[in-house]
Formats: C-alpha cells, sequence, structure tokens
C-alpha cells in the first residue's frame, strides 16, 4: 500500500509561485514522481495556497486544512513534509512526533538550541530528516570523496565568501526585518556544508558582525566568521546579503590541503569544480554537463533527498542528515550570535 503524506506549509519551496522561472521544481512534484507514496492532503493558514496545490493535476482531490493539528488529526499520516516558516517548525514537528509520523523539515530545522532540546527530549527525533541540499549537489558529494581519500592531505584552511545582493527592491518587508538574516538564510547551507565535506565538526568560532551604511536591513546583514573545527582546520566565511554584485560569481570557495587544493565559483554550488595539484583537474568532469545549471543541480540534490526520505518512510536504509546532525549547524549559529553579543570567541560544547 502507498504511503500518505501531508504538506505542512505550501508556499513558494514545495510548490513555486513561477515554476518556469523557478530554481527548482519543488517537493510536489518531486513526491508525485514515486509510486510508492501518495500526497494526501495539505495545510496552510492561507487559503490562496490550498487553492493552488489543489490545482496541481492529480492533486484535484486531497483534503486541504487552514492547521496542522486539524490535518494530522483527520488523517492518517506515515510522513509529513514540513515547510512553513522556520519559527513555526517546532510546533509541527512537536506534533507529528506525538502521533509517531516520520517528518521532512526544511532547514533550519529548528532556530535554536533551546527548540532543539525540546526535540531530542521526545526521545522521536530519529523520525525526522532534514533537507540539507547543499550536500547533495555534485561539487559536495565530489568535494568530499577527494578529501576522505586524502587526494589533498590534510586539509589546513578554507576560504569561502559569499557575495549576495538581496538589498533589491522586490523582496517582501519581512525580509528585512529578520535578525541574522545571512546566517539563518545562508549559514544553514555554507555551514553544514563545511561539516559534511570535512566530515569534521566546529570547535571554536569568533565574528566580525555589521551592515554597509547603505543597507536595507533592520539587523546586520554581513558576517566575517573564523570558524575553527576539531581536526584544526580554519574556516574564514565571509557572507553578505548586502553586496552590490551584479555579475560575479556568488559563492567562492577554496580548500587548501598541503599536496594542493580545490576550488569552485559558481552563484549556488554549481560544477565544474576543480583541483590544482602541479596542474589544474576538473573534478566534475564525469557528471553530465548538460546538468551543470543552477536548477538541475538544486533539482538533482532535491530528488536524492527525496528518494532518501521514501526509504526512510519505508524502513530502509537512507542518507538523509538527521535531526541531531543537522543541530550541528543550528549550534555553530547560535555560538556565532553569541559570538557577536559578546565580541569573543565562543567554544562550542561537543
Ligand atoms: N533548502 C532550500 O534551498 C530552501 C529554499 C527556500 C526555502 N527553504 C525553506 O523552506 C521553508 C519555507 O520557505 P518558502 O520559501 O516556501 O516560504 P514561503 O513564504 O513561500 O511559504 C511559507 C508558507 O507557509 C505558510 N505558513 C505560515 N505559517 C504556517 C504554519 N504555522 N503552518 C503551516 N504553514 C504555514 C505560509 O502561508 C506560506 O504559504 C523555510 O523553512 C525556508 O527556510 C529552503
Amino acid at each position: 500500500m502507498k504511503k500518505k503524506i501531508g504538506l505542512i506549509g505550501v508556499g513558494n519551496r514545495p510548490l513555486p509561485n513561477d515554476l518556469k522561472n523557478s530554481n527548482w521544481h519543488g517537493w510536489v512534484k518531486n513526491l508525485l514522481h514515486s509510486k510508492k507514496i501518495e500526497i494526501t492532503c495539505a495545510c496552510d493558514p492561507n487559503p490562496f495556497q490550498l487553492r493552488r496545490i489543489k490545482n496541481v493535476k492529480y492533486l484535484f482531490k486531497i483534503n486541504t486544512y487552514l492547521s496542522a493539528r486539524e490535518m494530522v488529526k483527520k488523517n492518517k499520516l506515515d510522513a509529513v513534509v514540513i515547510c512553513s516558516p522556520a519559527k513555526y517548525h517546532l510546533n509541527d514537528i512537536l506534533l507529528c512526533l506525538s502521533k509517531n509520523i516520520k517528518i521532512l523539515v526544511e532547514k533550519p530545522c529548528v532556530v535554536n538550541m533551546r527548540e532543539a532540546k525540546k526535540v531530542i527530549e521526545t526521545k522521536k527525533s530519529h523520525l525526522i530528516n532534514v533537507v540539507q541540499n547543499w550536500r547533495y549537489k555534485d561539487n559536495s558529494l565530489v568535494i568530499k570523496n577527494v578529501i576522505r581519500k586524502k587526494k589533498i592531505g590534510s586539509i589546513g584552511q578554507i576560504f569561502f565568501r559569499y557575495l549576495r545582493n538581496r538589498e533589491k527592491l522586490n523582496y517582501s518587508k519581512y525580509i528585512y526585518e529578520e535578525k541574522f538574516p545571512t546566517l539563518y538564510a545562508m549559514g544553514s547551507h555554507h555551514i553544514d556544508l563545511f561539516r559534511f565535506i570535512l566530515n569534521d565538526n566546529i570547535k571554536s568560532v569568533e565574528t566580525f558582525s555589521y551592515k554597509p551604511k547603505w543597507s536595507k536591513y533592520k539587523y546586520d546583514s554581513s558576517q566575517i566568521i573564523l570558524l575553527r573545527t576539531l581536526k584544526d582546520t580554519v574556516i574564514s566565511y565571509n557572507t553578505t546579503f548586502s553586496s552590490k554584485n551584479e555579475n560575479l560569481p556568488q559563492e567562492s570557495l577554496i580548500i587548501e590541503g598541503e599536496s594542493g587544493y580545490i576550488y569552485n565559483e559558481s552563484d549556488w554550488f554549481e560544477p565544474p569544480v576543480y583541483m590544482f595539484k602541479k596542474k589544474k583537474i576538473n573534478l566534475t568532469k564525469e557528471k553530465t554537463k548538460k546538468l551543470w545549471d543552477i536548477k538541475s543541480q538544486n533539482n538533482l540534490a532535491d530528488m536524492r533527498i527525496t528518494n532518501n526520505f521514501i526509504k526512510f518512510i519505508n524502513n530502509k536504509k537512507h542518507d538523509n542528515a538527521t535531526f541531531k546532525d543537522a543541530i550541528k549547524t543550528i549550534a555553530v549559529i547560535e555560538a556565532i550570535v553569541k559570538s557577536i553579543k559578546l565580541k569573543k570567541r565562543i567554544t562550542l560544547n561537543q
């Protein structure tokens, strides 16, 4: 029998507002590929979003609700996909865990360690998968493998800079009012990526936080962060949403090992990624060039996560990020915020 899935939050991530110009297909389309599951219901406090999902081919019959509580009460579900704004994730996670429903939750899974502890206390956090999609792009999988095989020796330092122009006028007002927007929106991808490719964890953080004079952001939109890992790799992470960048790659990554280095310049971590060791080697040349663009890489990563999640729902082995792993990134973000507030280096409890 097909497993039954409900959606919590039907915004742009699961169901793009403008599919043609979107950078991804979204969870709804990805899940519709599988014959092992069916989407049986969805909830969102905004009726417009519920009408949008009912307009999707094959989904006109699903039950829709204005609240997760009502949806979970009235449907016998095997799993849910939580795509509401991050501040609401905790309540819906606790609600679904109380009914032993498996969960795929978008990043950031929760917004701080106080919330994380509430989930851990249920002793059911093993029922949660977290979307950490930077991990599943071709670049990350290739780089992780090269580092694991010690092709450039032990890793001493990483330089990562992120130049995003999110000062444009077409974003909603709330975007400019969020606290530490770079850390929660993108740091949750980048820090998870560092931990994943290095197979390491962050030991301490130091941060300088600011916003440029012209910024429309209420809180700091830019940080210069130094992260030190347990294996003593130092990561220099510069990130801003207030760049005037219109033509440079948003992301630039250099990983320095004792016998060579790896580098990538792209917008959202797309191939090619190179290794330099006496000569330049394209590490992604075996990957289909047709899939090097932004949308294909996002869809590839999302399909890997979807397929893992379907295995998870069917009690098969999977390798999506677990909740206990994902909150190590939340702990790093929380330590960065603390280092900004206290203006000093913060050591993380392992
Ligand atoms: N992994 C990625 O690359 C990626 C990209 C974009 C967004 N996201 C994450 O996806 C999540 C959703 O982002 P989005 O871009 O779809 O946002 P969105 O603003 O487009 O949609 C959010 C939806 O949630 C609904 N909602 C609000 N409160 C709710 C509640 N209590 N219960 C259920 N639904 C509720 C809203 O009405 C809206 O329809 C966030 O956690 C975000 O960080 C991840």
